[in-house]
C-alpha cells in the first residue's frame, strides 16, 4: 500500500485493540472510533458496553471473545479481522495484570502469572498480527507498558520487570520490523484514573501520594492515553518507532 505521509486521520483504517472491555481499552477504541477507524475488539471479558460505544461513534465493529495467552485464540481473532475488514492497519495491546505483593510475600505463581499475562500474550498477538502487517507493508503497533519502570515503585518488583519487558520486545522488534513499514512503541502510563486502581484501597491512598508529585496537577485519565495512541496511530506519526512515549503528568520526569 502506498502511503501518504500526510495522510490526515484514521478514517476506514483497522485496528485491533485487545483488552477492550474496560479502562484505557475502551476509552482509546471510543477515540480511535472517533477518528473513523474500523475496530476489531477483544477480552475474556463482556464487551457490550464498548462495542455500544464504538458504534454510537459510528464505527464498524467486531466484536471477539479471545483470551490472548492462547496462541489459537489470538490466531482465530487476526484470522477474523482479515476475513471481515481485508487486513490490520493498527494493533493496540493493552492486556495487562496488575497486583502488589511486597518480593517477600511474592510467590512464584504470580510472579509467573504476571510474566505470562504481560509477556506471554505480548508475544502471541505480535506473532500473529506482524505477518499480516508486514504483507501490507503497513503496520502501527502500539504496547503498554507503565511509569513504574521509571519510579522503581516498591511492592511490584513483579510488574515492573514485566513491563521492563515489554520496553525491551518493543525496541528491539522495531529493528526487525521498521523496513516493512511497520512502527511500534510503547507507552509507559502513569496511575490512570480507570476502574481498576479505584477499586484497589490501596491504590487510592497511592493516587493522593501521587498527584502531588505530578507537575500537572490533575489525574492521568484514559482520554489522555488514548490520545497518545491515536497520534501514534497515525500514518503521519511513520517515523516514530521503538520510542518509550511517558504519560504520567509528568511523575517521571527527574
Ligand atoms: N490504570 C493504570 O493506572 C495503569 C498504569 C500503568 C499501566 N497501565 C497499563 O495500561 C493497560 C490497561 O490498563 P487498565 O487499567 O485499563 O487495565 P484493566 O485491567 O482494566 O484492563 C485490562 C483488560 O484486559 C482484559 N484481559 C485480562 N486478561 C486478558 C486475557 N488473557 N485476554 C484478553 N483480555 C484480557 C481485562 O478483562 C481488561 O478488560 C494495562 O496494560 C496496564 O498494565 C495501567
Amino acid at each position: 500500500m502506498q502511503i501518504n505521509r500526510y495522510e490526515r486521520g484514521l478514517k476506514d483504517r483497522v485496528a485491533v485493540v485487545t483488552g477492550a472491555a474496560y479502562g484505557n481499552g475502551r476509552a482509546l477504541c471510543e477515540r480511535l472510533a472517533e477518528e473513523g477507524a474500523r475496530l476489531v475488539i477483544a477480552d475474556i471479558a463482556d464487551l457490550s458496553d464498548t462495542t455500544a460505544m464504538v458504534q454510537a461513534a459510528g464505527a464498524d465493529v467486531l466484536a471477539l471473545t479471545v483470551d490472548c495467552t492462547s496462541p489459537a485464540d489470538v490466531q482465530a481473532m487476526v484470522d477474523a479481522a482479515v476475513e471481515r475488514f481485508g487486513g490490520i492497519d493498527i494493533l493496540v495491546h493493552n492486556v495487562g495484570h496488575y497486583s502488589e505483593e511486597p518480593f517477600d510475600l511474592l510467590n512464584f505463581d504470580e510472579w509467573q502469572r504476571t510474566m505470562h499475562l504481560t509477556l506471554d500474550t505480548l508475544f502471541h498477538v505480535l506473532k500473529a498480527t506482524i505477518p499480516v502487517m508486514k504483507r501490507a507493508g503497513f503496520g502501527r503497533i502500539i504496547t503498554f507498558s507503565s511509569d513504574t519502570v521509571w519510579l522503581g515503585t516498591p511492592y511490584l518488583a513483579h510488574y515492573v520487570t514485566a513491563k521492563m519487558g515489554v520496553i525491551g520486545l518493543t525496541r528491539s522488534l522495531a529493528s526487525e520490523i521498521g523496513r516493512y513499514g511497520i512502527t511500534i512503541n510503547t507507552i509507559t502510563v502513569g496511575l490512570t484514573a480507570t476502574h481498576r486502581p479505584q477499586n484497589t484501597t490501596a491504590m487510592s491512598s497511592i493516587l493522593e501520594h501521587i498527584l502531588p508529585q505530578q507537575a500537572v496537577h490533575r489525574s492521568d485519565e484514559p482520554e489522555d492515553i488514548a490520545n497518545v495512541v491515536a497520534f501514534l496511530a497515525l500514518p503521519a506519526s511513520g517515523i516514530i518507532t521503538g520510542q518509550t512515549i511517558n504519560v504520567d503528568g509528568g511523575v517521571a520526569r527527574h
